[in-house]
């Protein structure tokens, strides 16, 4: 259906919300009802009537690791596998539109929300968010990236006003999405509860229409998050497809358009777009999935997604050793996080289980309880007891459900209270002490790091983790996540807690775009464990950095990889830009590869610099600019291991703005024709008064040319005007 002439007015206001919780409506003859449901990192797909808050049941499926665990891979190959594994599943249920990625930047570390959330970094964010929306839509479903835009925080989610500025909000809030739009062209969106600048993001036509379908060339359907409608008419003409869950205010729409509120087109435009939508997936429910088989895809994501933090000679473990298994949490893994996207997993692997399949002695101490979390003496008690008996200590620590999950921010990073005791009961053991974290958010290392040798952060790993992290315990598996944020030494150092969550009703992005490690770097602050970081069981060696031009403000960066040490591994390869003038970020991700070697072996590993990469938001002229000068290139292991640098020169998208009688004199001087109009003006100056007083032209470069007509320098508002025409007409401007 492209066009709608045959439906009626009532018909076609009626589509723009949901049937129900998970269903749109259909047209008999002319659209099917879709089928919706959550989400990220598994098919909630529920019968009957739904809810959308993770309550009730739903079918049995794969719980993949989280956005936050599938980050830490840094796998793009990986994450597009698992996008296809997500589509063939939600396929085999009878699901058309599956509600996810969630891909929204994490902002603060308290975000109750962030285990559904890649990273704090844009480009790595939109970079896995399109491999899993190519890999869901390949199996004909239509993948729904979420929350668009600016949705960084729980508290007063539905009403919250956040205050980014324009830069900003170009450069991290909606670089991923728009990475995605371009680059994978999601079939579905998700808009965001919260206000962004004043205009709710559900009902924002300089988001939904002017950016993304514009600007972007989005040509899918918008769906609201649900419940995010406030006005229907005010929504679609905003560019807003179909309200969900639903609504029964279809008379405000008609209204709307009687009064001449809402031109009648945008309705037929809901209904092109849901039609187009119809004829995108497939309708027909797709052959059941091998559970087993997803299954162990699940495993295998899990495995690339652990990040080694620190090993003191403690990992891995020795088989003959006896190891001892501390905590709840190894018996009754927590897999994933609350609310929305919480799925029935088919099975669900416990590392303990695993644990003591692959190792000969290993012994349990339950050592804290998961509720209530005050520390039990007794389980403290037992738990040294047995850990100086021990060759090994295994502390599994992390956060219970009921400290993170959608609806809600943290109230801290720090672990409970039972588990910091256990952990400072154990200072002193002679045995190794491995703490392995499972939290879908960062936690405070710094106050207990002293008690272990080493420290494995886990994330949310899925329902096949347990068995991944034994893998990694035990040295099957060399370990190959890297931080996909920043573990700060105390949550107070992050200048973005001055304000998060904000209060009555707004907050303030005063950070600006230095957000995670932005911030960290170009403040030269300590951190626990930087972003990009993670420990391999081998050694890389990294040489022959080349960089060629490979394009307009594009290149290509081939580097030498060498695996040095005694076991296969994976490196991820991280290119950071540095340089990029005084008010930019010391360093920003611009490329990345993940690449698996066998030890001795090496390779070229191959990153390309996109334009966007030397690009910057400029807020003057609203626009994109490339600035011409020299930028650095360094490659490394993490954002503070760098091994190898070289420059290149960006020659700059040859941008010529416009001039006006605002624009300053620096302006001016700067602009090829402009510069050489206000020499002239200015001479009598430079050889007069500037002679003697040389500070008097810096000090002009910041005055707009209109003021200066009370000088005595023959300059005319009239003047002024002439000099703009033939400035901004004698040539071409040329301009990305
Ligand atoms: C969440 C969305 C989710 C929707 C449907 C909302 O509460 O914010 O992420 O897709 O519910 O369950």
């Amino acid at each position: 259906m492209t066009s709608a002439p045959e439906l009626n007015l009532t018909t076609k206001a009626s589509l723009t919300s949901g049937r129900n919780t998970w269903h749109t409506k259909a047209v008999p003859g002319l659209l099917p009802t879709l089928v919706m449901s959550d989400g990220p990192h598994g098919v909630r797909h529920q019968g009957g009537e739904g809810d959308n808050l993770g309550i009730g049941t739903s079918t049995p499926a794969t719980c993949f690791p989280t956005a936050s665990a599938l980050a830490s891979s840094w796998n793009t190959a990986l994450l597009e596998e698992v996008g296809r594994a997500l589509g063939a599943e939600a396929r085999s249920l009878g699901v058309h539109v599956l509600l996810g990625p969630g891909m929204n930047i994490k902002r603060s570390a308290l975000c109750g929300r962030n285990f559904e959330y890649f990273s704090e970094d844009p480009l790595l964010t939109g970079h896995l968010a399109a491999a899993m929306v190519t890999g869901i839509q390949s199996r004909g479903v239509a993948a729904t990236p979420k929350h668009f835009a600016v949705n960084n925080q729980e508290t007063d989610r539905m009403r919250i006003n956040a205050q980014v500025d324009e830069r900003t909000l170009r450069e991290i809030y909606l670089s991923a999405f728009e990475h995605v739009v371009r680059a994978a062209r999601p079939w579905a969106l998700m808009s965001a509860y919260n206000r962004i600048n004043g205009d709710y993001a559900s009902e924002a036509r300089w988001l939904l229409t002017d950016i993304l379908r514009q600007e972007w060339g989005f040509d899918g359907v918008v769906v609201s998050d649900w419940g995010a409608v406030n006005d229907r008419a005010a929504s679609l003409a905003a560019g807003l497809d179909v309200e969900m869950p639903f609504s029964n205010t279809d008379d405000d729409v008609l209204e709307a358009v009687a009064a001449g509120n809402l031109r009648p087109a945008a309705l037929d435009d809901v209904a092109a777009r849901l039609g187009r939508l119809a004829s995108r997936v497939d309708l027909e429910p797709g052959a059941p999935v091998d559970h087993q088989a997803q299954h162990e895809l699940a495993h295998r994501a899990a495995s690339e997604s652990i990040v080694l933090l620190k090993n003191e000679t403690a990992l891995p473990l020795a088989a003959e050793r006896p190891v001892l298994v501390i905590g709840e949490l190894a018996r009754s893994p927590r897999i994933q996080g609350g609310g929305s996207s919480r799925v029935v997993p088919t099975q669900v692997d416990a590392p303990l289980a695993h644990l003591q399949a692959q190792l000969a002695h290993v012994q349990f101490a339950e050592g804290y309880t998961l509720t209530p979390d005050a520390p039990s003496p007794g389980l403290i008690a037992e738990a040294r007891h047995l850990a100086d008996e021990a060759g090994a200590v295994v502390v599994f620590a992390g956060l219970p459900n009921s400290a993170e999950s959608e609806g809600f921010d943290r109230a801290g990073i720090e672990l409970p209270a039972n588990q910091l005791a256990l952990l400072e009961s154990l200072r002193g053991v002679e045995a190794p002490v491995v703490v392995v974290l499972s939290a879908g958010g960062i936690v405070d290392v710094a106050s207990w790091d002293g008690c272990a040798q080493a420290i494995v952060q886990t994330s949310l790993l899925g329902q096949a983790g347990g068995r991944a992290v034994a893998d990694v315990l035990t040295g099957a598996v060399s370990p190959s996540g890297r931080l996909a944020e920043t573990i700060p030494l105390a949550l107070a150092d992050d200048p973005v807690q001055l304000n998060f969550p904000g209060a009555d009703g707004q907050v303030l992005y005063g950070e600006g775009r230095f957000v995670g490690y932005r911030y960290f770097n170009t403040g030269r602050r300590p951190v626990a464990y930087p972003f990009g970081f993670g420990l391999s069981y081998t050694t890389f060696a990294y040489t022959d950095l080349r960089i060629e031009p490979a394009g307009e403000n594009r290149w290509t960066a081939r580097v030498r990889v060498r695996n040095t040490g005694e076991r296969a591994g994976a490196e991820v390869v991280q290119l950071y830009l540095a340089g990029r003038g005084e008010d930019a970020p010391a360093h920003e991700l611009a490329a990345f590869a993940k690449v698996f070697l066998e030890p001795e072996q090496s390779r070229e590993v191959e990153l390309s610099i996109e334009p966007r990469a030397v690009s910057r938001w400029d807020a003057r002229y609203h626009r994109w600019r490339i600035d011409a000068g020299q930028v650095q290139v360094q490659v490394g292991s993490s954002s503070r291991d760098i091994h190898l640098q070289a420059t290149i020169d960006v020659r700059g998208d040859g941008f010529v703005p416009e001039l006006t009688p605002r624009s300053t004199v620096g302006e001016w001087l700067d602009h090829p024709r402009g510069g050489d109009l206000l020499r002239h003006v200015l001479e009598p100056l430079r050889a007069g008064a500037g002679a003697s007083a040389p500070e008097l032209l810096p000090l002009l470069l910041q005055v707009p040319l209109i003021k200066l007509v009370t000088w005595p320098l023959g300059l005319t508002r009239e003047g002024i005007d002439e000099m703009c025409t033939q400035a901004n007409t004698a040539g071409p401007s040329s301009g990305q």
